[in-house]
């Protein structure tokens, strides 16, 4: 692979990197779905798995992402395509990935949105109508849609400014101020009366529960929460400069991503225990459990609950601006377009998909394709196997299409930092890497429910790679 000489757009600085992979991966991922996946999946021996997944896997991935995205300077299409075209269809893959995440993200991105305003309008005062509230609310027709958009119109501001002016600043404040607020809630969900059964699920692993799906479901959660397997840190990663420490940076955007979503699990379990719940509610966890904790604080929790939804808000947005950069940056890239072009047309496709994806939960919950509706289509889709291939994709395309010295020049900064795992990582890429996403795709590939949806999901990677070769 060859070194770029464009001038091309960079981070402002290491911390506004730091932040800005940081805020891309943590995200709806981590206070939305991982704890509703660790409760329908058993709690802690998921997790245990999902944590071993992260270290073992995901993190080598993430580094191998920046790297190549350093290297080539382009973001996931061209960065494939300057090995070869037959290349290409890796980063389409990705490129189409980023669509269909985004044709779901900003719906529940904009249901965080509303619950930021439903705290002060007397979200609160009915604990125990909570649940139906939420499913009132996104079956809705229209409500939710009108919030969806406001969400993507932000993103639209964000990535229109660019790198540095937009996603970098946005991501320095944001970041932060979730993570304290993160920590508050988990300390009075820790001083509930009841708690520590919440504590014993999350950290006493009952194996009975684990199936093959329960690996694919851990590893796919990975994934998707590291935001790996479609390029998006390719993308992030092209826009590095060549004297910061990709080793580095690459463990602390991991150890940040993980410590977010184990403190989500924190905040929501010994509370959602301490009241008697359910932990297998399904993506209505959070908007339950939540304001349940903060409607036991009488007055102030009103104030509690709003500041929670608005860092989730945050969250989602430091995380879906990355998704849409991974499109816009492909346009800019490989088709010449100019950035607030790119980024007009492809909010107008996601816009589209949202509104299907929304509707699909109320009005439209009789259509579907495959088995389920446009929501469950873009959500199983991408997670269950887009990433998880591009995952194994990118593996084999660094540990055997990518000169081992380019790597090593790389991950060094031409020797000017030490790597001293350069073989241990090199060779987990290479060989094992590659082996261990195949057979945890396979196991859970094979034991899906829906085997339709499945089948059509590895036809499309076949019939990209066969047509998307000049993309
Ligand atoms: N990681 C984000 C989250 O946890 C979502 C996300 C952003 C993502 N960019 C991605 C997921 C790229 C997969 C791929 O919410």
């Amino acid at each position: 692979m060859e070194k770029p000489t464009l001038q091309r757009e960079n981070w402002g600085s290491r911390l506004g990197f730091i932040m800005a992979a940081a805020g891309s991966a943590i995200g709806l991922g981590n206070i939305w779905r991982f704890p509703y996946l660790a409760g329908s999946n058993g709690g802690s021996a998921f997790i245990i798995i999902y944590l071993g997944f992260v270290f073992f896997i995901c993190l080598s991935i993430m580094l191998a992402e920046l790297a190549i995205g350093r290297r080539s300077g382009l973001a996931a299409v061209g960065a494939y395509k300057s090995s070869s075209d037959n290349w290409t269809f890796a980063g389409v893959l990705g490129v189409l990935s980023a669509f269909f995440i985004m044709g779901f993200y900003p719906v529940v991105g904009g249901w965080a949105l509303a619950y930021v305003f439903k705290s002060f309008t007397g979200l609160l005062a009915a604990p125990a109508a909570l649940g139906d509230v939420f499913g009132g609310f996104i079956t809705n027709p229209v409500q939710p849609l009108m919030w969806m958009a406001v969400f993507l119109i932000a993103n639209v501001v964000i990535v229109a400014k660019g790198v540095s002016g937009g996603i970098e600043k946005a991501c320095k404040i944001l970041m932060p101020a979730l993570f304290g607020i993160l920590v508050i809630i988990a300390i009075k969900g820790l001083t509930l009366p009841g708690s520590s059964a919440g504590l014993a699920f999350l950290f006493k692993p009952d194996w009975s529960l684990v199936t093959g799906q329960t690996f694919l479901a851990a590893l796919g959660q990975a994934f998707f929460s590291l935001s790996l397997g479609m390029g998006c840190m390719i993308t992030y990663g092209s826009y590095l400069k060549k004297n910061e420490n990709l080793p580095g940076s690459a463990f602390i955007i991991t150890a940040m991503d993980t410590s977010a979503a184990i403190l989500a699990g924190l905040a929501m379990f010994p509370a959602l225990f301490a009241f008697g719940m359910e932990p297998a509610a399904g993506p209505g966890l959070v908007f339950v459990v939540v304001p349940a904790i903060f409607a036991e604080f009488g007055g102030a929790g009103v104030i509690f609950s709003a500041i929670f939804f608005v860092a989730l808000v945050f969250a989602a947005l430091t995380s879906s601006v990355s998704l849409l950069e991974v499109v816009v940056a492909y346009l800019m890239d490989q088709k010449k377009m100019e950035r607030k072009k790119s980024v007009y047309i492809s909010s107008a496709v996601m816009v589209v998909l949202c509104v299907l994806a929304s509707l699909s939960l109320g009005v439209m919950s009789g259509v579907t394709l495959l088995g389920v509706g446009a929501f469950d289509f873009f959500d199983i889709l991408t997670d269950k196997i887009f990433l998880t291939i591009g995952g194994l994709l990118l593996a084999v395309f660094v540990g055997w299409f990518v000169k081992k010295e380019d790597l090593r020049d790389e991950l060094t900064n031409g020797g000017a930092v030490q790597f001293g795992l350069f073989e241990l990582w090199y060779n987990l890429i290479k060989y094992v890497i590659p082996v261990a996403i195949g057979i945890i795709a396979f196991m859970g590939i094979k034991s899906i429910t829906q085997t339709g949806l499945m089948i059509f999901g590895l036809l499309i990677i076949v019939v990209m790679a066969i047509f998307s070769k000049k993309l």
